[in-house]
């Protein structure tokens, strides 16, 4: 399967690669073996030794290079090998691996899969999860059993909320709200707005509502090639935005092979909204038992379903909430014809 290559995806979270450990990881299937070097800047080698194809990632980190466990290839951060105990020591000029580019920001290690430089300056932009006074920012990691596609349906497609998270994130009231799609500078954002809903429970717990209806939206902007932010919350009814009662959902998909995805998730909290320790860890867990009880069982039988046939093969029924999803795909097809050129 063609992914879009010259692009950040999200690796990992920063706290996935500890000092002195290896982090392995499929990204875009490529086995992939991430550490810290001594000065704590992380690195990342193809995870196959060029000899006999062992992953790297079963050898010993020494200092700033892996030495492969099978015959002692020792390789560099740059994949090159700086040490062969073998002969008179010299290094063929096929002992060398891939090195990937990384950027470390905010928490969250980025990794450039293409050919192309990888600019920074293309990084995503999640200033959202900068710590800054007063926010409170908790995030998660799923393995979904599909598509980074499908799954980026899901997040940009929220009237699925009414239904599938039904009481939870959503409620009856939502259904055929209004959804506007707007396009900015290569991303797509999403909008819904219900107003006068009942309030979902996930908001009366943690802004206590006391039940009373709302006005609520959800703005999710989609930002290729698959990473997302979603701008949700509730007001009280003909109300405005207030300091409290709303959240950012960080939500950043990976493809892992061309039927699995990482799936990073992140909440932010603004200053307002001042949660004790108990709520805010009910409130993290409400939000992974959404995505991992009530989203991850449909994506992994929804993939079940598709197995190896072409989605638009299939003819899928296209509905007015599906024009987010719809021109998404189209993005992603164009950019993938794009690097092939
Ligand atoms: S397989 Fe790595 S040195 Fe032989
Ligand atoms: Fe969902």
């Amino acid at each position: 399967m063609a992914f879009i290559r010259n692009a950040w995806y999200l690796a990992c979270w920063s706290s996935d690669i500890q000092p002195g450990a290896m982090f392995k990881r499929r990204l875009l299937d490529e086995p992939i073996v991430f550490y810290r070097k001594t000065d704590g800047t992380p690195a990342a080698l193809l995870d196959r030794c060029p000899h006999r194809f062992v992953p790297l990632s079963m050898g010993v980190l020494k200092q700033d290079n892996i030495r492969c466990q099978y015959h002692g290839l020792t390789f560099d951060c740059t994949g090159k090998c700086v040490d062969n105990p073998h002969g008179d020591g010299k290094i063929p000029a096929a002992a060398k691996v891939r090195s990937y580019p990384l950027a470390e920001s905010q928490g969250m290690v980025w990794i450039w899969m293409g050919t192309g430089e990888a600019d920074r300056a293309k990084l995503p932009n999640y200033d959202a999860l900068q710590q800054r006074e007063g926010f409170s920012t908790s995030h998660g990691y799923l393995n979904i059993e599909a598509n980074y596609e499908l799954m980026g349906e899901n997040l940009l497609d929220l009237s699925h909320i009414t239904y599938l998270h039904d009481g939870f994130l959503g409620s009856p009231e939502q259904r055929g709200a209004d959804q506007t799609l707007e396009e900015k500078d290569g991303t797509l954002i999403c909008k819904r707005w219900m107003p006068n809903i009942s309030v979902p429970r996930i908001f009366d717990m943690v802004y206590r509502r006391d039940g009373k209806p709302v006005d609520m939206w959800t703005h999710m902007t989609w930002i290729p090639p698959s990473n997302f932010l979603l701008d949700t919350g509730v007001h009280e009814v003909g109300g405005q935005r207030e300091d409290r009662g709303w959240y950012y959902g960080v939500h950043i998909l990976t493809p892992e092979t061309e039927k699995t995805t990482h799936y990073h998730f992140a909440a932010v909290m603004p200053p307002g909204t001042q949660l004790d320790e108990a709520q805010a860890s009910e409130f993290s867990r409400l939000r992974r038992m959404a995505f991992e009880d009530q989203d991850k069982p449909f994506l992994d039988a929804q993939q079940a379903a598709i197995g190896d046939q072409d989605f638009w093969a299939m003819k899928p029924v296209l509905l007015t909430v599906d024009a987010g999803p719809v021109r998404m795909r189209r993005q992603i097809e164009r950019l993938i014809k794009e690097e092939a050129l």
